[in-house]
């Protein structure tokens, strides 16, 4: 990779040693985290969702790796405005950037600039979206085979360090022998793991066909993160039983559990008051910091409660409801949530 072009040459080292110094204690290669941990717990790419703030948060609940929303590699390319808003930097390793791209030349040029915060990128083939489709990226480049080989082989050969992960996340076909074949095509490019939603472009909330992500576990020797429905810690497990899979990824159930991966069945209060936290420090919008805690305590209020919790509109009321509803009962909170080993 062509190193940035630096003032003068005597800066220039002293960056690429306290860079490389910083990236070895900082960063975990992809293939470290494979070897290290039996079974990886990911929190998904989630467009609104998978933000430095989320992503600090999960690592605080047993997530080993965290993804950033799909990030559109052409405008993270064009504008530096992209990147500071998506907030792609050091501080939030292990991390693998997600991008939608559709010719090599973008996704090789994306991942350069990246490269130097996170461990990995990942290619978006599962997008099912119509805007998506229109654009020619996500789940429809599935029907493109050999495009995304290139853009991943391409991807591949550019980056020079072998420790930096390149990998992909696609659905299924209702063809298993077409899945499995899209699934060794795929690995032959040289990409690190794989990660499979278990369903088609079609399904929403259908179940997850967990032989298929089976038959692609027997068929590869790269690591693959099964996804779809995984909802509690022992749901990882049993997933990770019936599939083989090295990994497993969760959305929709980590936006509402943030703590799901340490086996705790619904989301403890510190957890609540560690977002608030989180987000008091980092000074973030409005909007997500409610989001997310529309989501986190959804399970935890009655209608009555969603409804007023819900159409708050600022933060100070929001801290208040927080205080109000959770801390003073804070111990009986705790005694409540199960822990699942
Ligand atoms: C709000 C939301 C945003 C999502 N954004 C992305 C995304 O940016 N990239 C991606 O590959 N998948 C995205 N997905 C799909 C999830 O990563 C995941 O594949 C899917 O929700 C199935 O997992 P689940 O059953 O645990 O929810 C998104 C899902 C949700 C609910």
């Amino acid at each position: 990779m062509a190193p940035r072009s630096l003032p003068d040459s005597r800066f220039h080292i002293d960056f690429v040693v306290v860079f490389g110094f910083f990236k070895f204690f900082m960063t975990k290669h992809t293939m470290d985290i494979f070897e290290k941990h039996t079974l990886v717990k990911v929190c998904s790419p989630m467009v609104r969702y998978s933000r430095l703030p989320f992503r600090l948060l999960v690592r605080e609940y047993g997530c080993d790796l965290a993804f950033t929303p799909m990030l559109m590699a052409d405008s993270f390319i064009k504008s530096d405005n992209y990147r500071k808003v998506e907030s792609v930097t050091c501080e939030n390793n292990p991390l693998v950037v997600q991008f939608a791209a559709n010719t090599p030349e973008i996704f090789a040029e994306a991942t350069e600039l990246a490269y130097q915060d996170c461990i990995g990128v990942d290619l978006n083939c599962g997008c099912p979206q119509s805007w998506a489709s229109h654009e020619g990226i996500g789940a429809c480049m599935m029907n493109k085979p050999d495009l995304i080989s290139d853009i991943l082989r391409q991807t591949r050969n550019r980056i020079s360090d072998s420790t930096f992960g390149v990998s992909c996340k696609i659905r299924i076909f209702l063809d298993m022998a077409r899945t499995v074949d899209l699934a060794r095509q795929l690995e032959a490019t040289g990409i690190s793991f794989l990660t499979v939603h278990g369903r088609t472009k079609a399904e929403r909330n259908e179940p997850v066909h967990l032989d298929y992500i089976k038959a692609i576990v027997d068929a590869v020797d790269i690591p693959v993160i099964a996804n779809g429905d995984i909802d509690s810690l022992e749901k990882a497990h049993a997933v990770q039983e019936v599939t083989g899979a090295k990994g497993v990824m969760s959305a929709r159930s980590i936006l509402e559990n943030p703590a799901l991966f340490t086996g705790q069945v619904k989301t403890p209060v510190d957890c609540i008051n560690k977002w608030c936290e989180i987000n008091t420090r980092l000074d973030t919008h409005f909007t997500m910091f409610h989001r997310h805690l529309i989501h986190m305590c959804a399970p935890l209020l009655n209608k009555f409660e969603r409804r007023i919790f819900n159409n708050l509109t600022d933060k100070k009321a929001v801290l208040d409801f927080i205080s109000d509803k959770f801390n003073n009962h804070s111990n009986l909170e705790e005694e409540e949530s199960v822990v699942v080993s």
